[in-house]
């Protein structure tokens, strides 16, 4: 099929398929895109969690179909719009944790004669998540979709979502190779993903037994979580357990076709349906908003460095694509949907860019809505760079109101435990990004670029709206963060 790929015939790949997708309310882009492009699917199965598929459906009604990105679908259909999702979209009460994932067995027994096609792409993403939560999520989901699809009567594909970031903190170029089961990225250690689940259990048994606190019992897990991922290589839970959900999907998967998607940090829409959409906050752009809130003056970050982005609609592309290349080719693929190699992006680009469009845009106080003076932000190159700043700028002081305090029989209590929190909490929001804002390396995307290649010139039908293009040589970046990327944070994300 490679070799003879065109939009349309992407587009036609999907025709009369039933999709089973996981994690739809935090991937609307795929949705919308489907339904946009290929009417003619024959359903989306969208597996919620939810208490019953009626409230599965009201998820999906407000946090799916609702949403802004779907005005172009809304446009299309007129009044028809709410049955055509009513025909095409099935809400689904469902949880990847779960064998079975959740469902009962009688619409177990109907989607496993029915699904075509299945998008994992739910998801932990917290990078400090408690350990048994991203376990279940991330591992346990991995294999529990692959067993599904193991059972699934007509399976042309399972595309699972990961990140290009489970190669942790690795420098150089990264290839998109799979996970072996065991390996890790610390030399001389060897994981055991079953004995992993043992320490979790054993660890919640414990906390049972010793009669934790809600709170005690939280930060435990969460605590056991990062411990474990840092002592076989990984920064944080969330990339350390995604790597294992790879290993698992690649042992488990036997003959049938498996593609992982290895997106870097999926930034706004670059071109359709909605310039700009996004949601949820990514590392980036917790800059970007910082700056427009003028509530950020210090930011860990190598200027000189790539950040690795890529516009979510370009995201999607690369998927439908390489879901229709390698339709019912019984061997795994891997793909990284990332920008490094081919058009890097250093972040001094984002901060410029940044800076011009709030000079040109000035943000506005709260209070009287006058435009506030617009005050450069200092970068740290280094991580003891920034304790150091931190301690002499604010661990100081909090030190002498920490004296001051005990002097004066606790009369500052509240202020000193409260200013203690936030540094605490600065200090360890810097530990756990650090990673990414001074990552050095360079993810290889060849086997995405082979796609490219075939798909090059043959990517669009612009008489029929769609587009299929991933190339991020493609972007002018100053351009996309001035035009689209920042306007999109100021626009969906800052209240
Ligand atoms: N965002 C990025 O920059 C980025 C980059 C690289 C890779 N990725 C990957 O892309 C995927 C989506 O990421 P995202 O940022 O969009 O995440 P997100 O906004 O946090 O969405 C995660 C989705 O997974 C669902 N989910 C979580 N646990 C589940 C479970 N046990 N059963 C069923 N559904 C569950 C969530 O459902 P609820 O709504 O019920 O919570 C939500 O729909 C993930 O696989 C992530 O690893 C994201």
């Amino acid at each position: 099929m490679i070799g003879q790929l065109d939009a349309d015939v992407v587009v036609g790949y999907f025709t009369g398929k039933s999709i089973l997708i996981t994690g739809s309310t935090g991937f609307l882009v795929l949705v919308e895109k489907i339904l946009r492009v290929q009417p003619d699917v024959k359903k989306l199965y969208l597996l919620i969690r939810a208490a019953d598929d009626q409230s599965a459906k009201q998820r999906v009604e407000t946090e799916v179909t609702g949403r802004e990105i779907f005005q172009v679908l809304k446009q299309k259909h007129g009044n028809r719009f709410e049955d055509f999702i009513q025909e095409k979209v099935c809400p689904l009460a469902g949880d990847i944790m779960y064998e079975n994932l959740g469902l009962p067995n009688a619409k177990l027994t109907v989607l496993l004669k029915e699904i075509d096609i299945i998008v994992n792409g739910a998801a932990t993403t917290n990078f400090f998540e408690r350990y048994d939560v991203a376990f279940d999520a991330n591992v346990m989901g991995a294999k529990h979709i692959c067993q599904f699809a193991k059972r699934c009567n007509k399976l042309k594909m399972l595309l699972h979502v990961s990140t290009a970031y489970v190669a942790g903190e690795q420098e150089g170029i990264l290839p998109e190779k799979p996970f072996q089961v065991g390996e890790t990225l610390r030399e001389g250690t060897h994981l055991d993903i079953g004995s992993e689940l043992n320490l979790i259990k054993d660890t919640r048994r414990q906390v049972k037994a010793n009669r934790f606190s809600e709170t005690a019992e939280k930060r435990t897990m969460k605590e056991l979580g990062l411990k474990r991922a840092r002592e076989f290589g990984w920064p944080n839970t969330y990339v350390f357990t995604k790597a294992m959900g790879e290993m698992l999907l690649g042992h488990l998967r036997g003959d049938i076709p498996v593609v992982i998607i290895r997106p870097s940090i999926i930034t706004s829409i670059l071109n359709e349906p909605l310039p700009g959409w996004m949601e949820g906050i990514r590392t980036i752009d917790s800059f970007i908003i910082g700056y427009a809130k003028q509530a950020l003056s210090i930011f860990l970050v190598d200027l000189d460095l790539i950040m690795d982005v890529v516009p979510g609609d370009m995201v999607v592309n690369a998927m439908m694509v390489a879901m229709a290349a390698h339709s019912e080719e019984q061997a795994q693929h891997i793909y990284h949907v990332t920008s490094s190699l081919r058009n890097p992006a250093p972040y001094a680009v984002l901060a410029e860019s940044g800076h011009r469009y709030f000079l040109h845009n000035p943000p506005r106080s709260r209070k009287n809505g006058e435009p506030m003076p617009l005050s450069r932000m200092r970068f740290f190159r280094t991580l003891p760079g920034f304790r150091m700043y931190m301690a002499v700028k604010f661990r100081l002081p909090l030190e002498l109101l920490r004296l001051l305090n005990i002097a004066l029989c606790g009369a500052f209590s509240r202020r000193y435990n409260e200013l203690s929190r936030k540094y605490r909490y600065v200090m360890h929001i810097a530990d756990l990004y650090a990673p990414y804002a001074l990552f050095k390396g360079c993810f290889d995307d060849t086997n995405t670029e082979r796609l490219r290649v075939v798909m090059a010139n043959k990517q669009q039908d612009k008489s029929r709206g769609y587009d299929f293009g991933f190339d991020t040589k493609t972007i002018d970046w100053d351009d996309y963060f001035y035009r689209v990327h920042i306007p999109g944070v100021v626009n969906y994300l800052c209240d």
